[in-house]
């Protein structure tokens, strides 16, 4: 996404640092357009470095360029960060004597202001009155927290964490886009990684953290579906709003998907769930055996029996029960790619094998993707629509194009 990342001169422009970094890091494309007065807080060089771009504030800058017209027009998203009162007065009014203000005119996309300032500017009738302008106008306005401001005293006035903020952001682009777009639907989601135990302390498990599950569900709670998560061994927390059946192996997971599934809209498979697991349970601890002379240094045999594939059972009951397209069905596809093929070509043939209607394909590595915080993944359609290619992004910009992916679906049926 194209961001514009305004800043205006208030003390906690450095918190706007933060912001920049949360931004690019999920995969955004950003310039960051200060005002005069936000560099004598948090100078040029440090928007520069962080952002990859040139930084401006003036519209005679790079001219040819007309940059005081194309930064807004080809912008998708324009956040200030702090918002100070004058910058919200001149916004109000119109005015467009900087580089950031004749932005904030020429952009037609989501604008969100995030107002940090002292309790009794942001009380003040006249900021309150330009506050609600800018709010009739369809500006999101980012209510400012209440705590320790610059000096001694407190009270609402400072500009919320960079975390939040960029939640607000998100929510801003899904206002334009798709909040509500699930509203009355009921969406199963499964996460984490399931564990199959040897004995009371140890399992067979694997690298998932249920970071992208945990979007996919966050995401969809936002676009007003009812939501329920079932969670195996999360690294992370659930979101809240959504319902959480938590299990640990991949014969309780099937339990779980099987009865929340019955009367679901859409299933999303993102779990890596054990395809095999021990023959049997040891009751208690298994131990290391030793010969009387210290030499024995055998070590036991693990049998592993096959783990039903859930996924593959959910495309069947659908096609016994004769019920359409209803559930939509999503698998994921964690793959390396091999000699036998290209991470695209093995995900394809994965589709058709599984039988569901999206698969979404990611790399794996030691270092990418699992537990880590922004991926590249590939989404197939199985009514032979080119893949789409996402990231690397955030798990978050790769759940709203996967939600958006998910709608188109169920428009079309
Ligand atoms: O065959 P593979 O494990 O690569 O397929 C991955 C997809 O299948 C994921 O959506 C995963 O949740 C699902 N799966 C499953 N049951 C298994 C193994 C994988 O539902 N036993």
């Amino acid at each position: 996404m194209r961001v514009v990342l305004g800043v205006s001169g208030g003390i906690a422009a450095y918190k706007a640092a933060s912001l920049l970094r949360r931004f690019t890091e999920s995969g955004h494309d950003v310039t960051v357009v200060p005002t005069e007065a936000a560099l004598r807080f948090v100078g040029a060089p440090t928007w520069a470095a962080l952002s990859g771009k040139p930084v401006a504030t003036d519209v005679w800058t790079g001219v040819d360029q007309v940059p005081h017209v194309r930064i807004g027009q080809q912008a998708q998203l324009v956040v200030v960060a702090p918002a100070t009162a004058d910058l919200l007065a001149k916004a109000a009014t119109g005015q467009a004597d900087d580089l950031l203000t004749a932005t904030l005119l020429t952009a037609r996309c989501p604008v969100v202001f995030a107002p940090a300032m002292h309790t009794e500017m942001w009380l003040h009738p006249a900021t309150q009155a330009n506050v609600a302008t800018l709010r009739a106008r369809g500006a999101t306005v980012v209510e400012p927290a209440a705590g320790r401001l610059t000096g001694a005293d407190s009270g609402p006035g400072r500009l919320p964490e960079p975390e939040e903020l960029y939640a607000a952001c998100l929510a801003a682009v899904g206002t334009a886009g798709g909040q509500g777009s699930l509203q009355g639907l009921r969406v199963v989601v499964s996460a984490g990684g399931t564990r199959e135990p040897l004995d009371p302390v140890r399992f067979l498990g694997n690298r998932s953290s249920g970071k992208q599950g945990v979007a996919l569900a966050a995401e969809a709670r936002r676009r007003g579906a009812q939501v329920v998560l079932v969670a195996a061994n999360l690294a992370v927390p659930a979101p809240s709003g959504v319902t959480v059946r938590t299990v640990e192996t991949a014969v309780q997971m099937e339990a779980a998907m099987t009865a929340e599934v019955a009367d679901a809209d859409v299933v999303v498979m993102c779990a890596a769930v054990a395809d095999f697991r021990p023959r049997s349970y040891a009751a208690t601890k298994i131990k290391k055996t030793h010969a009387a002379d210290g030499s024995d240094d055998s070590a036991p045999v693990i049998e592993l029996v096959r783990n039903p594939d859930i996924l593959a059972g959910l495309v069947r009951d659908r096609a016994r029960r004769g019920s359409g397209l209803r559930p939509v069905i999503v698998g994921f596809a964690a793959e390396t790619g091999d000699a036998s093929g290209s991470v695209l070509e093995l995900a394809r043939a994965k589709l058709t094998r599984k039988g569901c209607d999206l698969l979404v394909a990611n790399e794996v590595g030691v270092d990418t993707t699992f537990g880590q915080d922004s991926s590249t993944v590939h989404i197939l359609s199985a009514d032979g629509r080119p893949a789409r290619t996402v990231g690397p992004a955030g798990k978050d910009v790769v759940a709203a194009a996967v939600w958006d992916e998910i709608g188109g679906r169920l428009r079309a049926h």
